[in-house]
């Protein structure tokens, strides 16, 4: 059995609840068996006013070895694109959908690999409550399983990218490549996809400005 029994967490937000509040219950999670052999939860971060959330798949070795989202390679390319559209990221939050790495050990190496529906759905809870204590107007979604938990199951990244969408909670959604899926391209391919996450970041910073943010 992998679950532990004593000190249990209930995933989400309880009633009365901040933003740090969640984030220090969310450390002692068991939902799911992936808190078993990594170091720790991966939280969200970032202002609890922050008014536009960034929302990755997972986190992976360097994020959790720092306990913060989108801190090693992928996250530095995300860093350059936030630069380069003038989104300071200090002023954003950045969150992923599993806040625990998933991995596949590879030989002797721990290898990434993208996180199961039931992982997705016992940290679900979390994203929630992220979503309504921040209650951000704009949402931007790195990569197809992000936005498929924002914008729904039948959401196609390839046609659908870069395209404004409403939801009950976030009225102005926007999903993009995800960085990581932009830095394995080969060289063919590298310069397009890293364009079209830059244009879409822009779009981002654009409507972040217009709505005077
Ligand atoms: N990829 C993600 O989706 N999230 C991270 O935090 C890092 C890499």
């Amino acid at each position: 059995m992998l679950f532990e029994t004593g000190d249990e967490v209930t995933p989400g937000l309880l009633a009365g609840e901040t933003l740090a509040d969640v984030a220090a219950r969310a450390r002692r999670c068991r939902a799911c068996p992936l808190y078993a052999d990594n170091t720790q939860t991966v939280f969200g971060h970032g202002p609890p006013d922050a008014r536009l959330m960034l929302i990755g798949e997972a986190p992976g070795e360097q994020e959790d070895r720092q306990g913060i989202p989108f801190v090693g390679p992928a996250g530095q390319l995300l860093d350059q694109a936030l630069a380069e559209a003038g989104l300071a990221r200090e002023r954003l939050y950045v969150t992923n959908i599993v806040k625990h790495r998933p991995w596949v050990l590879q030989g002797t190496r721990r290898k990434n690999r993208p996180p199961r529906v039931s992982e997705i759905r016992a940290c679900r809870p979390w994203l929630d409550a992220e979503l309504a204590l921040l209650r951000p107007q704009i949402v931007l979604c790195l990569g197809a399983p992000a936005a498929r938990e924002i914008l729904g199951k039948e959401f196609k990244l390839t046609q659908q990218r870069g395209q404004w969408f409403q939801t009950p909670q976030v009225p102005h959604v926007l999903a993009t490549l995800h960085p990581a899926y932009v830095l394995i391209q080969p060289p063919e391919s590298l310069e397009a996809a890293r364009a079209t996450l830059f244009a879409d970041i822009a779009e981002v910073a654009r409507r972040y400005r217009a709505l005077a943010l």
